[in-house]
């Protein structure tokens, strides 16, 4: 549990210039504290957060969208619209909360059957969220990347993530994975690919052995942790060709909530059910690090596991 200890020690830190992104989950916790209600329930709930299990990395399946405008009589543009706002007081909140990774599913490789003029408008709305957020990203240290085959978006929305991308490089704090354009059966079929091009190029073919961390070295996630929580939203219990390589050992949360209505409260509400959870990753007891996949390859440092 949280210990007010660490506040003040981490609150000296804190006087004595020390960067945001190197706080602790405790301290994050904190200030994210200080910028409620006092009296609200968000708050209340953020209070019952402990900042030492803070899931490394959180996948969103963000549905409902249509049906939250029907619901109003809107039009289903608006929901996505409004799906966009969210987006935005999510990605702010986990990198607040110390949150490593986000993963948020925006447009899945079937999303092309939609009709032409949704499909058009959800690239309009990635362009605007993009082109509007990259300072705010920049600002919260927040390095944007991408998961899918997005060579195939339309040119401008294909530049403006690039640019995104490209601008935020630099930034240590969480990362935004926006997985676009994106079957998990696609990533797979392409690493093991590039698995087998590799060995051709360098004349290994023959004698080729592909192992686990051969295969993750290749997705687009590589060098993440895997994703601690997976939520979706609006009650749908499907996974829908999403990470399924990487959520082998992720707690699923299913809320009834429409995207554009999950908000701070539904947010928080997610991390404290996954804290409830007795996570033994098919042993007897809670392990006190995920055991490291093994290679024969050398392998990139991955991002630190900010907290299990
Ligand atoms: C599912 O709702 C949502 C999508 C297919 C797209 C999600 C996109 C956004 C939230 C906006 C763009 C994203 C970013 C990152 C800027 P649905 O349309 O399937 O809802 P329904 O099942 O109720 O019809």
């Amino acid at each position: 549990m949280y210990q007010f200890g660490d506040y003040f020690a981490s609150a000296r830190a804190l006087r004595h210039g020390v960067p945001w992104f190197e706080l602790t989950n405790a301290v994050k916790l904190m200030n994210f504290l200080d910028a409620l209600a006092p009296e609200g329930n968000d708050r209340v709930l953020a209070l019952a957060i402990d900042p030492e299990r803070i899931p490394a990395h959180i996948a969103i399946i963000m549905d409902g969208n249509g049906r939250w405008a029907k619901s109003r009589g809107l039009p289903r543009f608006a929901g996505h619209r409004a799906g966009v706002t969210r987006v935005r007081s999510v990605v702010e909140d986990c990198s607040h909360l110390g949150v490593r990774a986000l993963t948020l599913y925006a447009f899945s490789a079937e999303n092309w059957k939609r009709p032409r003029a949704e499909v058009d408008m959800l690239w309009r709305l990635l362009r605007i969220y993009l082109r509007r957020e990259i300072e705010d990203l920049q600002r919260n240290n927040i390095r944007l990347q991408s998961s899918g085959r997005v060579e195939a978006l339309p040119t401008g929305a294909y530049e403006v993530l690039r640019e995104a991308e490209r601008a935020t490089a630099h930034c240590t704090g969480m990362r935004l994975n926006l997985a676009i354009n994106y079957s998990a059966r696609n990533e797979l079929v392409d690493a093991v690919n590039t698995i087998i091009d590799e060995a051709r190029i360098e004349g290994r073919l023959s004698g080729l052995v592909v192992d686990e961390a051969m295969i993750e070295r290749r997705l687009a996630t590589a060098g993440l942790p895997d994703p601690d929580l997976l939520v979706r939203t609006s009650g749908e219990m499907r996974i829908s060709n999403f990470l399924l390589w990487q959520i082998a050992y992720a707690e699923l949360y299913v809320t009834n909530t429409y995207w554009p209505d999950f908000d701070r409260a539904e947010l928080l509400k997610a991390i404290l059910e996954f804290q409830r959870r007795d996570r033994r990753f098919g042993g007897l007891t809670a392990p006190a690090a995920q055991a490291p996949v093994r290679s024969r390859e050398t392998e990139a440092a991955p991002l630190a596991v900010a907290s299990k």
